[in-house]
């Protein structure tokens, strides 16, 4: 099979469009980018939260279902004996046509059948708190339509944790409300129903949602066994088969919202409907509505008549209103697609490859915006239930979303920084609702102070708001422990100085950036996870190879920011420069000496003080994070090593594909290496492509001046470059994960889509270290490492309050220029030409 079948980009709209609803996997889009979020399928499927995937969601999604993908926002039509959806599921009639368009932070999926075309387009306007659903029914034949509508989203009872557990609880507790407005509320609007849910809101929540639509309907349904019927799938709802909607109110079991809708089409009509599906929260003292006079409105409750806790709708009102008409929803679309207009022009690429323009201009920044909203909590492979903010992922993140909007990276540097502990470790992740540390996880991994160091240095570069640096911020969010960023940075610094084992290198604690190389964890029980069980530190020798690169890297980063002049005295004197530079110089002595294998950096050392990463080993003789970390900080260069260890990393790691993790994978269990060499070969952190470490390595690469080497590898993991979808299986236009590597059973195939470091790396490798555009405290830096038929290109960067529009040429087939160029920063419009 090819491209062809399933899709294709339409870079003018910037949208990849699906063609075919059969995609090998459920390939999603993602709505809203501040606090209101919606995951939406090629078919509709999916679920909304409210900024906390596992606290705040509003509507159910079943994980793992069969069929795959099979709950979400649908839209039923019965149109004579034919029953269809826009999106093809659940249904699955065959429709005439189907279209899916996955844009930036909307979608729009359109199906057609017997001449009747419906066309939805999802997206969360910018600072609302609703997902927008303008659903278009248009008749295409030469007669009257008569059709039915239907709408179903399915309530999660907010607790998405809870929701899928606590059943002997949650089946008697769902509870509704029904308002039906009938008439004229204002000039523009001319009534509405809308569905509320308001389980718990009696008592502890002051938060309800709702499902509305901008007409009155025709019946509707609130229990999902009166709308599916018990032993229906949502293929066949038997409301829908018996062709009228019940008025079901829900006294707990399973409570849905669905509009039932007659419309009529005169021939060539078309109609607009426009649903909102949102969420609010009231004050303790104003949560209950007190009249209900205002307007005529007809109210059913579960409860009914001896219901004393009327939810006060006015903040949904509101939204309900704003959205009546189709000139406010395209209004509000317009708005949505230029916040994009205007991210996407900081960072501007033209070039002849027009794959790499794709990833650089569009996909790229997209995915980062994502990564930074989400970290690691809700796609179709993160149930939004087990993770929250990662410590060092969203540090990560930050870094490739910073020059879109920096005042939303500053805040997460100050979230994350706030859930630090005094010593300078780490809660490993965080609840965005709560923001506070989550203490099922803990801490104990001892690459997470460095990446705070990554981030903040990051921001103040791009930027130049040192200020940051004075923000007070506690330790563990305890009030009264305030201290400068600053502090929290030499602090970081410290603790990696303060944790080194018997060959000087950093100590590992529970694991470093590879969350499955456990050396102190030595489990034995199958019902305990191996990132938070017993972590052996006493007496451990274990140590870690990349924390010591990261270190060096993000070290001299520090060193920099500290000497960049820029800083006042009381900031600057809070460290000391050559102290850090020579505890740099010393990790970079005990790497030359102890982590050195001879043709590459080893991994790490045991519990036990014994090598792992050597070729000594039998399996595992080579790992690719030191390979990355120390190449880019050029331990040992003048021995050549960081050359000789990305040859071997060429050699060993490299495939078709992309590089593996290690290799050869673990083929049996090592108790003393952990969760690693649980995985079957060539999966995840057992000899997969973690897409996540391969710029690492391309940036050694071209920190090395190896132009040629950097673009290879760079193409191999774009996705823009996935030559078979049907092999590949997750969508074509996001980075993921893994693919599985040179030694599994299907080496190619793709998981773990979306929420990934890779986005921000490969984002960071293109744009500072390919195209080779840099923000440094002095100025903006050139200094690309490019393939050698790489003949010229233009960035357009926007960076503080100055604009350059930069062109390389290349007229030579050079790789990299002599010297760097800096442009100073002033502000206005500057036009550079760089020859090579
Ligand atoms: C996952 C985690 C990340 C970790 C990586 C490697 O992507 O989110 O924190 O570094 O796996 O284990
Ligand atoms: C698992 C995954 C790893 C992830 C970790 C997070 O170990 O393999 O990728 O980082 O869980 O807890």
């Amino acid at each position: 099979m090819n491209t062809k079948e399933y899709g294709y980009f339409d870079d003018a709209k910037r949208e990849y469009v699906i063609t075919n609803p059969r995609t090998p996997f459920p390939w999603i889009n993602y709505l809203g980018n501040e606090d209101f979020f919606g995951l939406i399928s090629n078919t509709g499927g999916g679920y909304n939260f409210y900024k906390d995937a596992k606290f705040r969601r509003i509507t159910r999604y079943r994980y793992n279902s069969v069929p795959m993908d099979s709950v979400g926002r649908y839209f039923y039509i019965v149109d004579g004996a034919a029953v269809w959806n826009p999106g093809w599921k659940p249904c699955k009639t065959e429709l005439d046509s189907y279209e899916c368009r996955h844009g930036l932070n909307y979608t729009r999926i359109t199906g057609a059948k017997n001449k009747v075309r419906a066309s939805v387009l999802y997206f969360v306007p910018l600072g609302v708190k609703a997902e927008i659903q303008r659903l278009t029914l248009t008749n295409l034949s030469d007669d009257i339509k008569r059709l039915k509508l239907f709408s179903y989203a399915e309530w999660c009872l907010w607790n998405a944790a809870t929701d899928g557990e606590n059943f002997q609880r949650n089946l008697s507790t769902g509870e509704v409300e029904v308002e039906r407005v009938n008439e004229l509320t204002n000039e523009r609007v001319n009534g509405w129903t809308a569905i509320y849910h308001k389980t718990e809101y009696k008592e502890r929540r002051n938060h309800y949602a709702y499902y509305a639509v901008n007409c009155p309907v025709d019946g509707y349904d609130t229990d999902r066994e009166s709308f599916v019927g018990l032993y229906n799938d949502l293929n066949e709802p038997q409301a829908v088969l018996a062709g009228h909607s019940t008025d079901s109110l829900a006294h707990g079991w399973s409570p849905i919202a669905s509009h039932y809708i007659e419309v009529e089409l005169a021939p060539g009509e078309s109609r607009d409907f426009i649903f909102v599906l949102g969420y609010e929260e009231n004050e303790e003292a104003n949560k209950f509505a007190k009249d209900l006079s205002t307007f005529n409105v007809q109210l059913s409750t579960s409860l009914g008549e001896r219901d004393h806790h009327i939810i006060n709708k006015v903040r949904a009102h509101e939204v309900i209103e704003r959205f009546a008409t189709v000139e406010a929803v395209e209004a509000a679309f317009a708005e949505l697609n230029a916040l994009w207009d205007e991210l996407l022009s900081k960072y501007r690429l033209e070039s002849s490859d027009e794959r790499l323009n794709r990833m650089v201009n569009i996909w790229n920044q997209y995915q980062c915006m994502i990564t930074f909203c989400m970290s690691r909590s809700a796609s179709f492979f993160e149930s939004g239930v087990g993770r929250g903010m990662g410590f060092r992922d969203s540090n990560q993140d930050l870094v490739g979303f910073v020059h879109q909007i920096p005042s939303r990276a500053r805040q997460r540097i100050i979230d994350i920084a706030s859930t630090q502990f005094p010593d300078g470790g780490c809660y490993h992740q965080y609840q965005p609702l709560t923001k506070r540390g989550n203490n099922d996880i803990g801490g104990g991994f001892n690459d997470d102070p460095m990446w705070l160091i990554f981030g903040t240095t990051a921001y103040i570069r791009e930027t130049g708001d040192f200020s940051i640096l004075d923000e007070m911020v506690p330790w563990d969010n305890e009030p009264g422990t305030e201290v400068s960023l600053m502090e929290h940075l030499r602090i970081s610094f410290d603790h990696v100085v303060k944790n080194v084992g018997p060959h000087g290198l950093p100590l590992i604690g529970r694991a470093d950036w590879n969350d499955c190389l456990n050396l102190n964890c030595f489990s034995m029980d199958p019902n305990e996870s191996f990132q938070t069980t017993g972590n052996k530190t006493e007496g451990s020798k274990a140590e870690s190879l990349m924390i010591a690169g990261l270190f060096v890297y993000c070290g001299r980063q520090f060193v920099d920011l500290v000497e960049s002049g820029k800083l006042s005295v009381e900031r600057s004197s809070q460290v000391d420069s050559r102290k850090l530079r020579e505890e740099i110089e010393k990790m970079c002595k005990a790497v030359e000496q102890y982590g050195w294998d001879g043709e590459w950096y080893l991994r790490a050392y045991d519990y036990y003080g014994n090598k792992v990463g050597s070729h000594e080993n039998e399996e595992g003789k080579i790992f690719i994070e030191s390979q990355g970390w120390c190449g880019m900080a050029r331990i040992g260069a003048e021995k050549g090593m960081p050359e000789k260890a990305l040859d071997s990393a060429a050699k060993l790691l490299d495939s078709e594909h992309g590089m593996v993790l290690n290799y050869p994978a673990y083929t049996t269990y090592h108790i003393e290496l952990g969760e690693q060499s649980t995985y079957p070969a060539g999966y995840k952190e057992n000899g997969g492509i973690f897409c996540h470490n391969n710029p690492w390595v391309i940036i050694a690469q071209t920190e090395a001046g190896r132009g040629n080497d950097a673009w290879a590898l760079y193409k191999k993991i774009a996705p823009a470059w996935i030559a078979d979808q049907d092999l590949h299986k997750v969508e074509p236009y996001v980075y993921c994960q893994m693919v599985a590597g040179k030694e599994a059973a299907r080496p190619g195939e793709g998981k773990n889509s979306w929420l990934t470091g890779t986005a921000a790396w490969n984002w960071l490798t293109v744009s500072q270290h390919i195209l080779g555009i840099r923000p440094t405290y002095e100025g903006l830096m050139v200094n690309p490492c490019i393939p050698s038929d790489l003949k010229e290109y233009t960035v357009t960067r926007k960076w503080r309050d100055a604009e350059y529009v930069i062109t390389v040429k290349n007229p030579n087939g050079k790789q990299r220029p002599d010297q760097p160029t800096v442009l100073p920063y002033t502000p206005g419009r500057h036009e550079v030409e760089i020859v090579l």
